[in-house]
């Protein structure tokens, strides 16, 4: 299945990256919520180690880095990568990105990091659990692991009518295909679960869960992607979720 997402990203990273226009300012948690710079969940991050799993285009680990923090980004997908490493060149900071799966962290050391982060890239993690265990082995003692999804509320109302569209707790795998603009189709995979499955695989995987931040979009203007997160329907549930953990 790693393969599949491996080859939806590489495909879209282009449209992604021209349509998000995500910022290097600070880094962000997802559509429609606050970013860093207001939520404040990292602290100064100065000196600080950080790990950024599913870095995409590396924007959020370039923001670090522009704070003075020493940054790796890891993500799957070269092309995305490829992204990250032109955007790094050109607002002219250093961050090492790694082609590397968020599911093993094979070949990072124990105990390596302050800090690791991820914005919206664990949805297509068959295992969290597992998952988590590596993100708590990489992390040294009191780390914090701060992470943002898409909300599990959000993903069950049909964006069209407003109405619930599928079971909450109907969760596991979800395969679509997707048809673009030029005909062309694309397999598209990812993992649906409910709250209570991300926050007992944090504790199970022993990470202390400090906050759960679930960001009201109350003078939501319009985003690019108008059909995913329709303006009024966002302002009633809050597409991103957000859980600041911490390293028992
Ligand atoms: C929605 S993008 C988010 C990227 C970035 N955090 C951002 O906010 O733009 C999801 C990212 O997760 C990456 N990804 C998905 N599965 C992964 C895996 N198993 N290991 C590493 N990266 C993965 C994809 O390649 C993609 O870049």
């Amino acid at each position: 299945m790693t393969k599949d997402i491996k080859k939806w990203w590489n495909e879209v990273s282009k449209s992604y990256q021209i349509d998000s226009k995500i910022r290097t300012k600070s880094a962000h948690y997802g559509p429609y919520s606050p970013d860093e710079k207001k939520l404040k969940l990292l602290g100064n991050v100065k000196g600080k180690k950080i790990l950024e799993v599913g870095c995409g285009g590396g924007q959020c680990s370039i923001a670090f880095a522009k704070q003075g923090a020493k940054c790796t980004g890891l993500d799957l997908s070269k092309e995305q990568l490829k992204h990250a490493e032109e955007l790094a060149k050109k607002e002219k900071v250093s961050v090492k990105f790694l082609k590397h799966d968020i599911q093993t962290l094979k070949g990072i050391k124990s105990k390596e990091y302050d800090i690791v982060f991820t914005a919206f890239a664990l949805q297509y993690i068959p295992n969290l659990t597992k998952c988590f265990k590596e993100v708590h082995r990489v992390l040294k003692r009191n780390g914090l692991f701060v992470l943002s999804l898409d909300h599990p509320f959000f993903m069950v109302i049909d964006t069209k009518t407003n109405k619930i569209k599928r079971s909450y707790f109907k969760t596991g795998k979800i395969e679509e295909i997707d048809v673009w603009p030029d005909s062309s189709k694309h397999k598209f995979v990812i993992y649906r679960r409910k709250i209570s499955d991300i926050f007992n695989s944090l504790t199970e995987a022993k990470f202390f869960v400090e906050k759960i931040i679930e960001p009201l979009s109350k003078n939501a203007k319009s985003w690019k992607w108008e059909e995913i997160y329709p303006k009024e329907l966002v302002k009633l549930v809050g597409p991103t979720i957000i859980f600041k953990t911490k390293k028992k």
